[in-house]
């Protein structure tokens, strides 16, 4: 997740030119001193134009985003949203502050969404499913996307970790009814904290777009001052210098994704002839962003040494095991215990997920690599696995 690797001239530039451009740090308004630059808006068609898809609304966070896209949807108290059990906790606390219930699914080796337990999982209290396309890969959506239409339950993408990842020769993100994306500091691009909502849908981009700008239905033929509302909403804009480093750094996604896929291609050969390592399954439809490289071994106790043996030549992980409890819902007593669900149940329900993590190593793959500390990294890499396996 590199776009802080890259963190440059070009950002120093963009944010420069607002002050030369008088100053303007809000979206909105001070038309006459703002030399006729609107960044929030300008970053919004062009996030839309390379990713593909109608309209993007920028917020201040993913998180936000999730939040406005579950409100967007009409999920109310008591409504039940599916998500998997491997994710970053924003996704569960998006859930959770719209007042609708957390149902968590395992993960099967794509290390997204099992397609088979959410079926299982949907229940006539079910209005949303979403789909987390973890750490570069998607999630198999053509069968959750089969789920969702039989059901008739839209579905949400959590697309924060995969921003540049394809789907059948599209940007992954515009299958869905609505996705959500980050731009906070580890993410692929960054602005130091950001997020964008897309969407092919009017009526779900205007939802979002009031949501997040207290309820103002952008009514141009009224000032500001006296739009138009039809129901309430929350502050979680983007300002003009999120706007402008997003857009310095979406013009160098598709460096950062070329440089992602060709070094961690030198990770994977590097392993691929070892036997016994499970690599993560990949979606045929899916070409991923390479920024993370996962696998596992057969036995804990295997990856556990592993694990050690890295650390020992100081070769760092990303996510799993480091922020583990972060990322794996069965260490989140503290919000399950509010829907009645204990530990005990909570460690049941994310069984297969914990069982597939434990065993699994993952890889940061970074776009810049000091001389030959790539290829040093991977080398040692390998000699760990000949050791162990
Ligand atoms: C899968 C996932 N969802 C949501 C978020 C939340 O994004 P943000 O940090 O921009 O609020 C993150 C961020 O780490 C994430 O990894």
């Amino acid at each position: 997740m590199p776009g802080f690797e890259l963190i440059g001239k070009e950002e120093k530039d963009a944010v420069n030119e607002i002050f030369d451009d008088g100053g303007i740090l809000f979206a909105h308004g001070f038309d006459a001193i703002r030399n006729n630059r609107y960044r929030v808006r300008e970053f919004e068609e062009m996030f839309a134009a390379r990713i593909g898809v109608k309209y993007a609304q920028a917020v201040s966070s993913g998180t936000a985003a999730l939040k406005a896209s579950l409100i967007a949807l009409g999920v109310k108290p008591g409504d039940e949203v599916i998500t998997q059990a491997f994710t970053f906790i924003a996704t569960v606390e998006a859930i959770v502050d719209v007042g609708a219930i957390p149902v968590i699914v395992n993960i099967d080796l794509t290390y997204n969404m099992d397609p088979i337990e959410l079926e299982k999982a949907i229940t006539p209290k079910t209005k949303a499913i979403i789909p987390v396309h973890m750490l570069g890969v998607a999630a198999d959506l053509e069968k959750i996307l089969v789920v969702s239409k039989k059901y008739k339950i839209p579905v949400l993408d959590d697309n924060c970790e995969s921003v540049g990842a394809e789907w059948n020769n599209e940007k992954l993100g515009v299958q869905s009814d609505i996705c959500a994306w980050s731009f906070d500091f580890g993410k692929t691009i960054t602005c130091g904290e950001g997020g964008m909502i897309t969407t092919n849908s009017e009526e779900l981009f205007k939802l979002v777009r009031e949501y997040h700008d207290h309820g103002h239905q952008y009514n141009m033929s009224l000032p500001r001052g006296l739009d138009t509302r039809r129901s309430p909403g929350f502050n979680y804009r983007m300002s003009e210098m999120q706007a402008a480093v997003g857009m310095a750094q979406l013009e160098k996604l598709n460096y950062i994704v070329e440089a992602n896929r060709r070094n961690y291609k030198v990770y994977f050969d590097a392993l691929y002839q070892i036997d016994h390592i499970q690599f993560r399954t990949i979606p045929e439809q899916c070409k991923p962003l390479c920024d993370t490289f996962i696998f596992a071994l057969p036995e804990e106790k295997q990856t556990l040494e592993f694990l050690k043996l890295m650390k020992k030549e100081g070769l760092g992980t990303k996510n799993v095991p480091d922020a583990i409890e972060w990322h794996l819902a069965s260490h989140w007593n503290h919000v399950f215990k509010h829907y009645g669900i204990s530990k005990e149940e909570l460690n049941i329900i994310t069984q297969t997920s914990i069982d597939l993590l434990k065993r699994s190593v993952s890889i940061p793959v970074m776009v810049n690599y000091k001389e030959d500390s790539l290829e040093r990294s991977a080398n040692k890499l390998f000699k760990i696995a000949s050791q162990i396996l």
